[in-house]
């Protein structure tokens, strides 16, 4: 057994990086049921509530085509103002109502501890959707999927992260995740939006180990570029600006282009989140460098094998 099922998985940090690689093992079994090509209906019968704060394409869709891919049901607040939430509910009240109606919870919310706080209120798995600028650890999952997909092991590899990695809570879930794996970092940001120091010393705390990765704070991305296997791109979090005016100053402040993959190794993989705004120029998406529509569509074999196991319907 994996010791998975009746976990919760709210920060990347409650997984070791062996269960990480199981559930990624599991996830590639699970390809050809993630694309509608057989029946793994291991799920059925449970259901997945679905708590989403704060708005979501991917994840939340992802998150309902793995459950019913296994054959499972997904319940959902649908419209927030639908909900009694708008009339004062707390967090804890609403996770003991909705724990007696499913099997699991996953929790988006925009305030940071929302997720811990929701596992605190139920024995039911709670998974974290992503809380305010804290972590997505699911998120981390499918973009180690992609990774290892694309270069085939994460050790060794060079990933630049760029963007908004101050509130940008996918990069401090994936930084952490990628220094335990042995990858070397290199963070570049707009001046003001650095990675937090806790996120730069966990991820040199691992290197301490001797995995033999390390960690290089950059300053422009002409700098750097040449030398990285995988670009992972972030967005501006213009919602977690408390100053409209200081999103105004950093947004468009990096744009990736053809020109800037120029100067990068031909096979250097450009992978980010999504949504996007101006930050990667569209003309990417057909060249061999993109692999973000991929890692998005990685979202629900990852999720559905996260699902199986957490449920304890796999070892
Ligand atoms: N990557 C991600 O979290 O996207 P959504 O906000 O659309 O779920």
């Amino acid at each position: 057994m994996s010791g998975l099922a009746g976990r919760d998985v709210v920060s990347i940090a409650d997984l070791s990086v062996e269960e990480i690689q199981h559930i990624l093992s599991v996830a590639a079994t699970m390809v050809p049921a993630a694309r509608g090509e057989e029946q793994r209906p291991l799920l059925q019968g449970r259901i997945l509530a679905e708590l989403f704060f704060e708005p979501s394409t991917r994840t939340r869709m992802s998150f309902e085509s793995a459950m019913k891919r296994l054959g499972g049901q997904v319940i959902n607040f649908g419209e927030i103002s639908n909900t009694s939430v708008v009339k004062g509910e707390t967090l804890a009240d609403t996770v003991r109502m909705i724990e007696s109606y499913s099997d699991a919870l996953v929790v988006r919310h925009p305030n940071e501890g929302s997720a811990r706080l929701a596992a605190d209120f139920t024995d039911r798995p709670v998974i974290n959707a992503g809380d305010g600028a804290g972590q997505h650890p699911t998120q981390t999952l499918l973009d180690i999927f992609t990774i290892t997909q694309a270069k085939g092991k994460v050790a060794g590899t060079n990933v630049l992260i760029l963007g908004d990695l101050k509130y940008g809570r996918t990069v401090h879930s994936l930084a952490v995740a990628l220094s335990r794996f042995g990858a070397s970092l290199t963070f570049v940001s707009p001046p003001s939006l650095e990675m937090p120091e806790e996120i730069v010393e966990a991820c040199r705390a691992e290197y301490a180990g001797g995995n033999g990765g390390s960690v290089t704070l950059g300053t422009t991305l002409e700098d750097h570029i040449a030398d990285a296997d995988v670009l992972y791109v972030t967005r501006i979090q213009k919602e977690r600006f408390p100053d409209p005016e200081e999103y105004r100053r950093v947004a468009s402040t990096y744009r990736v282009d053809l020109e800037l993959l120029s100067k990068a190794k031909g096979s250097c993989a450009v992978l980010h989140p999504l949504p996007r705004l101006d930050e990667i120029d569209p003309e990417i998406d057909q060249s061999g460098h993109a692999l973000y529509f991929q890692q998005a569509f990685n979202g629900v074999p990852v999720r559905m094998a996260l699902l199986a196991l957490l449920l304890g319907a796999l070892p």
